[in-house]
């Protein structure tokens, strides 16, 4: 049997907040992967672990955790090594779900091991699946019910620190026919119809004309 790994996002701390095809997805996996920055594997501090202790208290399930050592220096070699803990959990489980608070979109630990497994381990790649999740800043938002942006306004998501990054860009609410040659694409644009509707198409480049209402185009940072 095909071996199956799920980035499943938590969203923001609520257990409310996770998506049901999130939950589905904790629910059928045969083990959860959950980061701990505690070098014992404990999951004293472990915000992540105790959302998954909620939701299947919640929801009545209950399945082997997998603790994965995430110090957060951003070194390779610790990518590496969660990434070798999944594979040896994969010698006793088919499917897994390593799990990320927020989105794993924004910030988060998913795509480093990703970019190792794909390397490593391709057909793992491409039985892998990402989870999409509610972010901190949509629940913040919510939470002081402002808006992230409306009308003529825009949203900029910017990391503290101490030194110019690469950025990528969403573009949205486009008007149907127009010309998109203004969009000036600096990494890897693509183009998103339709999402999860009829008709949905994504594709690698910028379409030069829109075509739909429900058009976005993502310029990912390179
Ligand atoms: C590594 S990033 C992960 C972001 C996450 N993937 C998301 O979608 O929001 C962690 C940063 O997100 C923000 N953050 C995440 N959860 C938060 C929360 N519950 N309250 C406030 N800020 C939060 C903080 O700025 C924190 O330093």
């Amino acid at each position: 049997m095909d071996k199956k790994l799920y980035m499943v996002s938590l969203g923001p701390g609520d257990i409310e907040l996770i998506t049901i095809k999130a939950l589905k997805t904790l629910k059928s996996s045969d083990a959860i992967c959950v980061p701990t920055k505690s070098e014992d594997r404990s999951f004293k501090k472990s915000l992540t672990h105790k959302i998954i202790i909620e939701l299947m208290r919640e929801h009545n399930f209950k399945k082997p955790i997998i603790p994965i050592y995430t110090p957060m220096h951003f070194k390779k070699e610790d990518w590496q090594y969660q990434v070798d803990v999944i594979y040896s959990a994969f010698k006793d489980y088919n499917t897994l779900s390593f799990v990320t608070l927020g989105d794993s979109g924004v910030y988060s630990t998913v795509y480093y091991l990703l970019d190792i497994i794909k390397v490593e381990n391709p057909k793992l790649y491409c039985n892998s699946e990402i989870v999409a999740g509610v972010t901190s800043f949509s629940q913040a938002s919510a939470k002081v019910k402002k808006p992230l942006c409306v009308g003529d306004s825009r949203l900029e998501i910017i990391p503290l620190l101490d030194r110019d990054v690469p950025k990528t860009t969403i573009y949205m609410r486009p008007k149907i026919g127009m010309d998109t040659s203004n969009i000036k694409e600096s990494g890897e644009i693509y183009t998103f119809e339709n999402l999860n509707y009829d008709g949905e198409s994504i594709v690698p480049y910028k379409k030069s004309i829109v075509k739909k209402y429900m058009t976005l185009f993502i310029d990912f940072f390179k």
